[in-house]
């Protein structure tokens, strides 16, 4: 008997990353191809709840992929954490009829991927996250982006500074992972790389010796949400009395056209998704470990605690002398 015509749904959902666009491009292509119908739920879980959906085009989305943001926009939905708000979104899943719902993002939204499935919706989830906090996987859609956005704007920084023989605190995202702040240290050659919270004065003697050393410029990274890099930057600059300054580097880290790491990454993660469905395997989040695409379980996925990466290690061997 002849199949129907399969229709998929995708969402991004939470902070926005670097190659959610890339992703949603690669997808609208492959289901083109595989006579596949692809829909886009707009602003993430919510989209599922206001019923708002869209047909997406392949032939509409020229230049898309090299776009940072989601064409889909995102949210951090709420409401679709009530009861009333969760019911109603699986009762427009289940009159529209979607063979999988195709969910694109870090932990809050593969958790949201994961209530669906325990209500018997097939769904598929895409890690996305500047973070790469999410331990199943090696690599998040959005990292390497944010990476590469942060080591760009410190050397332009590092010139400034060093112009004037200036120390500089640069405060990067990454929530509670330091994957992004260890990343962009190592890459940016920093005198610190601060990961958690630490009182002043020890970070003044690590700053002093590094200064008896003949640097001019010290040059601190700090993961986000530690503690205020501006009363920092008084404190060195009253016990050194050399001036310092301090800078959040925020969501510039989020924009921008995504590296050629991200961009292949999303196709990579499309070839995949289109793969596993057809085959009809649902419940699974998709990754990458040891340079080799995965498919796991969504339970395990979430159950897995994040391990410290090799950056650590490579950090303190490269960057202390
Ligand atoms: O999770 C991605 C991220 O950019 C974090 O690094 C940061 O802590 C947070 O999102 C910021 O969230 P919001 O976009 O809600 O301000």
């Amino acid at each position: 008997m002849k199949e129907n015509k399969k229709k998929i749904l995708v969402l991004t959902s939470g902070g926005d990353s670097s190659g959610m666009n890339a992703y949603i491009k690669a997808m609208a292509k492959l289901c083109k191809k595989n006579n596949i119908e692809l829909v886009g739920s707009m602003y993430g879980f919510l989209g599922l709840i206001k019923n708002d959906f869209v047909k997406l085009d392949y032939n509409q989305m020229r230049q898309v992929q090299n776009m940072g943001g989601s064409i889909l926009k995102s949210s951090r939905c709420k409401e679709f954490q009530t009861e009333d708000g969760f019911k109603k979104a699986v009762e427009n899943l289940n009159k529209a009829k979607f063979d999988c719902v195709v969910v694109v993002g870090g932990n809050g939204s593969l958790r949201g991927a994961y209530d669906l499935m325990n209500v018997g919706v097939n769904v598929i989830g895409v890690p996305a996250t500047i973070d790469n906090d999410l331990a199943y996987t090696d690599l998040s859609l959005g990292y390497d982006t944010a990476c590469q956005n942060a080591v760009c704007d410190i050397v332009k920084i590092k010139q400034s500074m060093s112009a004037f023989d200036r120390g500089f605190i640069a405060e990067v995202m990454g929530r509670n992972c330091s994957d992004i702040a260890l990343k962009t240290a190592i890459i940016s050659n920093a005198d610190m790389c601060i990961t958690e919270k630490v009182e002043f004065d020890e970070i003044l003697k690590k700053v002093e010796v590094k200064t008896e050393k003949g640097v001019k410029s010290p040059l601190i990274i700090v993961q986000e949400n530690l503690f205020d890099i501006d009363a920092l930057a008084r404190y060195l600059e009253h016990q050194t009395q050399r001036e310092y300054r301090s800078v959040k580097l925020g969501y510039i880290q989020r924009g921008g056209e995504p590296s050629n790491v991200d961009k292949m990454y999303a196709i990579e993660l499309a070839v995949l998704t289109i793969e596993t469905l057809l085959n009809k395997v649902y419940g699974i989040a998709l990754g990458k470990r040891d340079g080799q695409m995965i498919a796991e379980n969504l339970a395990n996925v979430l159950k897995q605690k994040t391990v410290q990466s090799n950056l650590k290690y490579i950090f303190d061997n490269y960057c202390f002398d």
